[in-house]
């Protein structure tokens, strides 16, 4: 084995290939510049100058709902827990890392979500790395919308990667003809011997729009295939008291307009780090079985530690919040509509949904990032998404709205919108 080192540090692959990515990134207009709050989120924020000094913006792109995130009761349900608990359990959930109220909030959960049982994480993100690989076992197959988020994709391929022999698949977004196609070929497979699995997000992340849960669970039946459900962007915006897409198509137990004919959804992932008090975690929700499984042999459980109390504290309070004023909800769809129309009469393409996501479509990458550092200078903070996050020719300004916004602060976006 050879013992030389390289002579400079920079000679390192690493190091060269890593300048080259960066490079490149900034020649494409890619380069992402992290803006820095100096205060807390709501319908403005305040940023940070060049200077150092701050100055307050309307904001346009936080995933904030329902205007949770700086909710007196929430900040004060954090602070109790901290000065309750201290700062963790410094140990893993099975060792002595589970504070009585983690399981307060995954009751909380399983109570809004109309579900058997929940059972949370750091992250939506790691929830979803551990529900697949946890879930499936080899001759099982997955098959996912082509839309579905990063983390689930991710979840999907490490759960082949760890289970050898479990079945991939994806089917074309929100296309009913295509996921019987798949499901048809998955069933004549003679690899699958298992357990077929459907995935798909309750609200599109990109482009606001919804997936079809009661002909997804049809279909499913009919293949006795398991559907999964990530509504991250769903929970606290979908349904008449906001528990989700599920809510929304009468498919939640426990709502009033539940409709027991449409069947439910096996298992759902949520993001506690949205509209649930926007700090941070995740969950998985569903039977009991299921949240047994994810205690005894998901590896994230295993060898990983607890959301941390404060947020846990915290979300458990937001949710509280969510299921005692469903006026909320309602807010957040009033002042969507009313901002939808505004930005429409202003001449802007909006695409429509029933969701708080306003995609503002411009086509062209480099046009979609040069509107958003306008609108930033006129005062309104909006991210520009273009190829690859979405496909080429299709970039846009994604518009998020949040039940504390007024019809006030949409009137500001839209004249700055004109000013364009
Ligand atoms: C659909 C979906 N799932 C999961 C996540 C990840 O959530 P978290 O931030 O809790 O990891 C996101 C975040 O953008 C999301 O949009």
């Amino acid at each position: 084995m050879s013992t030389t080192a390289p002579s400079t540090t920079s000679a390192r692959p690493f190091n060269a290939r890593t300048d080259d990515i960066l490079a490149q990134l900034e020649h494409g207009g890619q380069y992402k510049h992290l803006q820095m709050l100096t205060g807390p989120m709501g319908p403005t924020v305040m940023l940070r100058k060049p200077n150092g000094d701050s100055r307050e913006v309307i904001c346009m792109c936080s995933n904030n709902y329902l205007g949770l995130a700086n909710h007196p009761e929430v900040v004060e349900a954090g602070i109790e827990g901290i000065r309750k608990y201290g700062a963790g359990t410094a140990s893993v959930r099975f060792i002595c890392g589970t504070f009585d109220c983690h399981e307060t909030l995954e009751r909380t959960i399983a109570k809004y979500m109309g579900t058997e049982s929940s059972y949370t994480f750091v992250s939506c993100w790691t929830a979803n790395e551990a529900l697949y690989p946890t879930f499936a076992e080899p001759g099982d197959a997955l098959i996912s919308d082509e839309l579905n988020h990063a983390c689930i994709i991710d979840g999907i391929r490490l759960a082949a990667v760890i289970k050898k022999g479990v079945v991939k698949g994806v089917y074309k977004h929100n296309d009913l003809d295509s996921l019987r196609e798949k499901l048809e070929a998955t069933r004549a497979n003679p690899d699958v011997t298992g357990q077929i699995w459907v995935v798909t997000d309750g609200v599109f992340s990109m482009e606001g729009d919804i997936a079809d849960l009661p002909a997804l669970r049809k279909l499913c039946d009919e293949f006795d295939a398991m559907l999964i459900v990530d509504d991250s962007h769903g929970h606290g915006v979908m349904g008449t008291t906001g528990r989700g897409t599920h809510e929304h198509w009468n498919m939640c137990p426990g709502a009033a307009d539940y409709d027991a004919s449409r069947g439910e959804v096996d298992f759902f992932t949520g993001t506690l780090g949205k509209a649930l008090g926007g700090g941070a975690g995740g969950f998985i929700a569903g039977s009991k079985r299921g949240t047994e499984l994810m205690v005894q042999r998901g590896r994230p459980t295993l060898f990983s530690n607890a959301l941390p109390a404060t947020v846990a504290c915290s979300a458990n309070t937001a949710i509280q919040i969510v299921m005692r004023e469903p006026q909320r909800v309602q807010a957040l769809r009033d002042i969507t509509a009313y901002a939808r129309q505004q930005i429409t009469a202003a001449g802007f393409e909006v695409i429509d949904s029933p969701t708080a996501i306003c995609p503002i479509i411009v086509g062209d990458t480099a046009k979609a990032i040069a509107m958003s550092k306008r609108l930033l200078e006129l005062g309104v903070f909006v991210i520009g998404f273009g190829y690859p996050v979405v496909p080429e020719g299709a970039a846009r300004l994604r518009l998020q709205m949040s039940a504390a916004h007024t019809t006030e602060h949409v009137d500001a976006v839209v004249d700055a919108l004109r000013k364009l």
